[in-house]
């Protein structure tokens, strides 16, 4: 029998998540059953949705999350052992799992350097940039485009595929080195959002035919303050709002329609697990344009299963560039 660890949810957040509303327990697991199999975590993600969607019905139970396994015993004919695959399994070292939603990585893809691709680039993340993008904001070539939390996993791969769709790409992220590092992919500008004095004023100053796409991974003053400054028949992605995750009470903003109405703006939300049948296609043009190299990933490798909460913590101050991910 295994001995499986994993992070239990003690409470549910208040505020910015704490290490102490997480329990690392052990559990033994049974036997695998006809149909089953046991996997090993090999690489783990830590997503900004988790601080989203814990509730009180997480409490005592598992935290939730995806990760890349490799199987270690099979009862499943569709898995062998050696297999990895991909599946929201949790925060824990060892699962048992029927297949069910399971992806199996294909080897020629995600190979021994890449296994960890499937949680970022060519995971989830990598389909949130590639479908929400180019779904909503419909680029059309010499359009301008603003991404917020440009340095992260979406953020970055929706800039770059901006540019490939000919676009001018406008980033904000939040430090100089993540700047450098969005000039290095060929954003056309990229501005450290803590150190600028005025956003109304840098949006004029590095948009100066306006704005006709604004993919929104941040939310709160952001949105606010680009919205009006949107050109006519803009188109708006509102995929995530980070900045607002750890509020214990809402913000209120400006009263945007008569900007949303006036322009014709399209504003439209996203939530990749509506889109999975689309994952393929996004993964194959990913991996093209990585391999004709057009566009680049990072990832902040957290090392260890014990330092799970760190990784996930550093996504709120902004301690990753590109995928944070945790290699146990
Ligand atoms: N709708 C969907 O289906 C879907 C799917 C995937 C992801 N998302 C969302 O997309 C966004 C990006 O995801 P990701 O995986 O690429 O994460 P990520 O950008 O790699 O990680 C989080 C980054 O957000 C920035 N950040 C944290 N707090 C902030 C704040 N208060 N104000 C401004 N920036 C802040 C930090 O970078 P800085 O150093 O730049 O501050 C941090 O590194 C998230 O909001 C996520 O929830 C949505």
């Amino acid at each position: 029998m295994a001995t499986a660890r994993k992070y239990n949810v003690e409470a549910v957040f208040k505020g910015a998540p704490k290490k102490s509303d997480f329990k690392i327990v052990e559990e033994t697991l049974p036997a695998i059953k006809d149909g089953e199999f046991l996997a090993e975590a090999i690489w783990l993600s830590v997503d900004p949705y988790m601080r989203l969607f814990v509730n009180s019905s997480n409490v005592g139970n598992t935290m939730f999350g995806e990760q890349v396994a490799k199987v270690i015993e099979s009862k499943n004919e569709n898995f062998k052992v050696g297999d990895y695959v991909a599946g929201m399994f949790g925060w824990r070292t060892k699962t048992i799992s029927n297949g069910d939603q399971v992806r199996k990585l294909d080897r020629s893809v995600y190979t021994d350097d890449k296994l960890s691709t499937g949680l970022g680039i060519l995971g989830m993340p990598g389909a949130t940039a590639y479908i929400a993008f180019l779904s909503i904001c419909a680029p059309k070539e010499g359009e301008t485009l603003v991404v917020t939390g440009a340095a992260g996993v979406v953020g970055s791969a929706v800039g770059q595929i901006a540019k490939i769709k000919g676009c001018r790409v406008v980033g904000f992220a939040g430090s100089d080195e993540k700047v450098q590092y969005l000039k290095s992919l060929g954003f056309d500008e990229a501005i450290n959002y803590k150190t600028m004095t005025s956003l109304k004023e840098t949006l004029e100053k590095t948009c100066p035919k306006g704005i006709d796409m604004f993919f929104d991974n941040v939310g709160g003053e952001f949105y606010d303050t680009i919205i009006p400054q949107m050109n006519t028949s803009g188109r708006v992605a509102v995929v995530g709002c980070i900045s607002q995750y750890n509020l214990e009470n809402p913000e209120k903003g400006p009263r945007l329609n008569p900007s949303i109405l006036a322009k014709e703006l399209t504003i439209k939300g996203f939530v990749i697990y509506n889109h999975l049948p689309r994952w393929p296609e996004a993964f194959k043009a990913i991996g093209e344009w990585i391999e004709k190299g057009q566009l680049k990933y990072n990832e902040t490798v957290t090392e260890g299963f014990d330092n799970m909460f760190d990784a996930f913590s550093g996504l709120f101050t902004g301690k990753n560039t590109g995928k944070a991910v945790v290699k146990a």
